[in-house]
């Protein structure tokens, strides 16, 4: 397997890149970050996707370039579009990729990949039992694992609780949009992260998302039966996850 391969972190709001040793699960460059494009169009996100490949130096690389994306993503073709154009919905994302970016690419959910990741170098490191990675950002995403076995495309973010699409509160936009403090966004965790326990009896709970970095001002208040942590790799996960399935499959 080779040791470099690229991720591509494609988000609501920002499309971040780097080199990653996938054996370390670790940047091998900078990471690199460009705004999403306004409206958030397939053409106009695959162009943003080849700059930032290039600017990446992706001849130092052999295998597919791993992407991960903010929706059900099933072999090769987006399903959802929460957050982004829905001209995402059934398009073969994987050949709009590899067409404009000239070399295979390897498409994946992006909570899935951030979970990947979690799951090979980070906290849930050789964890057994069911394991649900959730990231707290534009939207909720969540990645569940049992015995470190992904099962994708699980979208718990959009579980509806009293009739409402629940990342539609708890998501970490919901707390910047309606300008919630620290106690009255956890309340909305509470909810949240019990609804999930009272379905799947989870082992162990992941936080990850940007504001995953600020957990000593939000885990503390939460009063769960499972245990419930910050992730390890933070802002890296999605790329090193992307790159890492993708690199797995092109061995
Ligand atoms: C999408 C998921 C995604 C999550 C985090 C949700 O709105 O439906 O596919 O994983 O946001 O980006």
């Amino acid at each position: 397997m080779a040791k470099i391969a690229i991720g591509i972190d494609i988000g609501g709001t920002g499309i971040k890149g780097a080199l990653v040793n996938i054996k370390k699960g670790e940047l091998a460059s900078e990471r690199l970050r460009v705004e999403t494009p306004p409206g958030g169009r397939p053409d106009d996100i695959a162009e943003v996707v080849r700059e930032l490949i290039t600017a990446l130096d992706p001849n130092r690389v052999a295998g597919a370039i791993g992407i991960c994306f903010p929706a059900v993503v099933q072999h090769g073709v987006t399903k959802s579009a929460a957050n982004v154009s829905k001209e995402w919905i059934g398009l073969d994302a994987d050949k709009l990729f590899t067409g404009v970016i000239g070399k295979p690419v390897h498409l994946i959910n992006d909570a899935d990949a951030a979970g990947v990741a979690e799951m090979k170098f980070g906290v849930g490191r050789k964890f057994k039992g069911l394991v649900m990675v959730t990231t707290l950002g534009t939207g909720i995403g969540t990645a569940m694992f049992i015995d470190g076995q992904l099962v994708p495309n699980t979208e718990l973010g959009h579980i509806e609780i009293d009739g409402v699409d629940y990342e539609t509160k708890a998501a970490f936009s919901a707390k910047e949009r309606e300008n919630l403090d620290w106690r009255q966004w956890a309340a909305r965790l509470q909810t949240y992260y019990s609804k999930l326990e009272n379905l799947f009896t989870p082992d162990l709970f992941v936080v990850g998302g940007g504001v995953s970095k600020e957990h000593e001002d939000f885990l503390p208040l939460l009063r769960l039966q499972t245990a419930i942590v910050p992730a390890k790799l933070k802002n890296t996960a999605g790329i090193i996850g992307a790159a890492l399935v993708a690199s797995k499959l092109s061995k």
